[in-house]
């Protein structure tokens, strides 16, 4: 019988998607995935340190396996991603029962490290720097055992090159490093045959895409093109492109090419010129609102969000004013928001003697989401009365009566029907939004546009 996996993602999208390319090589050895913790023969923890509760969420996960693997020693655990590349050995000082240790560069590497673990005992491969041949292998992308077959992740760049005070990725993901746009554009062709109709292009710096590889600018604005320009490929997103560098051409792009969505991904981070400049993000609040009036300007019906941090070291009152006013000028339709959390290694973690109280803290985290939340209820209640295409996901996850999808805005859908067609998932549906709630909208279905392409799975297993 073949061995079982389960993998645990935590953190970014890139991140799950790391963990489904992992996926796609441990089934390529012989592996069968499985969701059930207590039949699992293999436990893999793709990790983040953005934040410190992402640490603590580790810990506690191992812990509990630890009682696990003491019923079954036969069983193997695997920690890889972004906390391992941190903690390095720190990671099996306080966790002994780990076999293999892999860091951000070599995750493809974990199916043979595993085999070899079992034969040699623990492992940990941890690389300075990015792996040439896991930079450009393929095969993990195409082979990848993804979590829906209409819509994908597609890679076109690691690592980031800017250095903002709180940020911990440049020093767990490395230098920038650009795919090339042959290879990106070929992935979306393999992904279009398969029946994928939606890429989302994934990148720490997407609009800085191919500055490692060319004097000649803007690639991003090319690669939206080129990837709009793929056959079947009728949705494009990305994310995320830093306000500093969203050009003009990026903006075109955008507005010119049908397969691009009307939704922008802008991180903010914060409307207070000085806490930005304490940040390194390289912009002024009233750039960043020039940017967006651009943006918004150009590219019909855009929908807007963004990351916003509170309580950065040294944040007066009157700077978290400036940001609740910048939040409410921009009106984003909706909000990441997180309390600043000091990561070992970043220039905002150095001086305790500037960190906010957390009472202060959670004060403003609760004004600034009363802002958000009211930008994000109006931009929904405009939406009423509009006619909008639909990506059918499937049964909502409260009622099984209920379709859920996404908007080209990517805002979440709630419609019911009985048109077979249009429940499956991956068609393309036209509606009516009749309602607007602060994080999803209602529909009434009016017809297909086009039916699903996917692939209905065969079952391999015996009956
Ligand atoms: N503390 C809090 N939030 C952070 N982010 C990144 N680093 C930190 C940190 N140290 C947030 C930023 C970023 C998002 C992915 O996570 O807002 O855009
Ligand atoms: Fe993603 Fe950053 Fe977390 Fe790594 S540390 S998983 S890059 S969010």
């Amino acid at each position: 019988m073949a061995r079982k996996f389960l993998i645990r993602t935590f953190g970014c999208q890139m991140n799950e998607h790391d963990s489904e390319r992992l996926a796609g090589l441990l089934v390529a050895d012989g592996l069968e995935a499985t969701d059930d913790l207590d039949e699992a023969d293999v436990v893999v923890l793709n990790t983040c340190c953005i934040r410190e509760n992402a640490d603590n969420k580790l810990y506690g996960h191992l812990g509990h396996l630890r009682s696990l693997k003491a019923e079954r020693p036969g069983m193997q655990i695997a920690v890889t991603g972004c906390l391992s590349q941190k903690d390095k050995g720190a990671l099996r000082e306080r966790a002994d029962h780990i076999d293999v240790v892999v860091g951000t560069h070599n995750i493809t590497r974990t199916p043979v490290l595993l085999r070899e673990a079992a034969i040699s005992g623990p492992i940990t491969e941890i690389l300075d720097a990015p792996d040439p041949v896991e930079m450009t292998d393929a095969a993990p992308a195409l082979t990848a055992v993804r979590a829906v077959p209409w819509a994908a992740w597609v890679t076109i760049q690691t690592g980031c090159d800017n250095s903002c005070a709180y940020c911990i990725v440049p020093s767990v993901r490395g230098p920038e490093i650009s795919r090339p746009i042959d290879d990106i554009v070929e992935e979306a062709r393999v992904l279009s045959s398969r029946g994928v109709v939606e890429v989302t292009l994934l990148g720490q710096n997407v609009n800085s895409y191919g500055r490692d590889i060319t004097k000649r600018r803007p690639l991003f604005a090319e690669l939206l093109e080129a990837v709009g320009a793929v056959e079947g490929i009728d949705r494009v997103r990305f994310t995320s492109p830093h306000p500093k560098d969203l050009r003009p051409e990026t903006i075109a792009a955008m507005a010119n090419t049908a397969a691009v969505c009307n939704q922008l991904h802008l991180p903010l981070q914060s409307g207070s010129d000085a806490v930005l400049a304490s940040m390194r993000r390289g912009y002024t609040a009233e750039r960043y609102l020039e940017r967006l009036a651009a943006a918004r300007r150009e590219i019909e019906d855009l929908a807007v969000t963004t990351d916003i941090i509170v309580g950065f070291p040294g944040e007066t009152e009157e700077d978290f004013e400036q940001t609740l006013t910048v939040a409410a000028t921009a009106q984003f339709d909706s909000a990441y928001t997180f309390i600043f959390s000091p990561r070992p290694g970043t220039r905002a973690a150095e001086d305790s003697s500037r960190f906010i109280d957390p009472d202060v803290i959670a004060d403003r985290f609760e004004r600034l989401h009363l802002v958000t939340e009211r930008s994000a209820l109006a931009k929904h209640e405009e939406r009423a009365g509009r006619t909008e295409e639909v990506l059918v996901e499937g049964p909502s996850k409260r009622d099984d009566a209920v379709l859920s999808g996404r908007t080209r805005q990517g805002k979440l859908v709630h419609l019911r029907t009985e048109d077979a067609a249009a429940k499956r998932p991956g068609a393309l549906v036209e509606a009516t939004i009749t309602r607007g709630a602060p994080h999803f909208l209602e529909a009434e279905f009016l017809r297909v546009l086009a039916p699903s392409r996917t692939v209905r799975r065969l079952e391999l297993r015996p009956a």
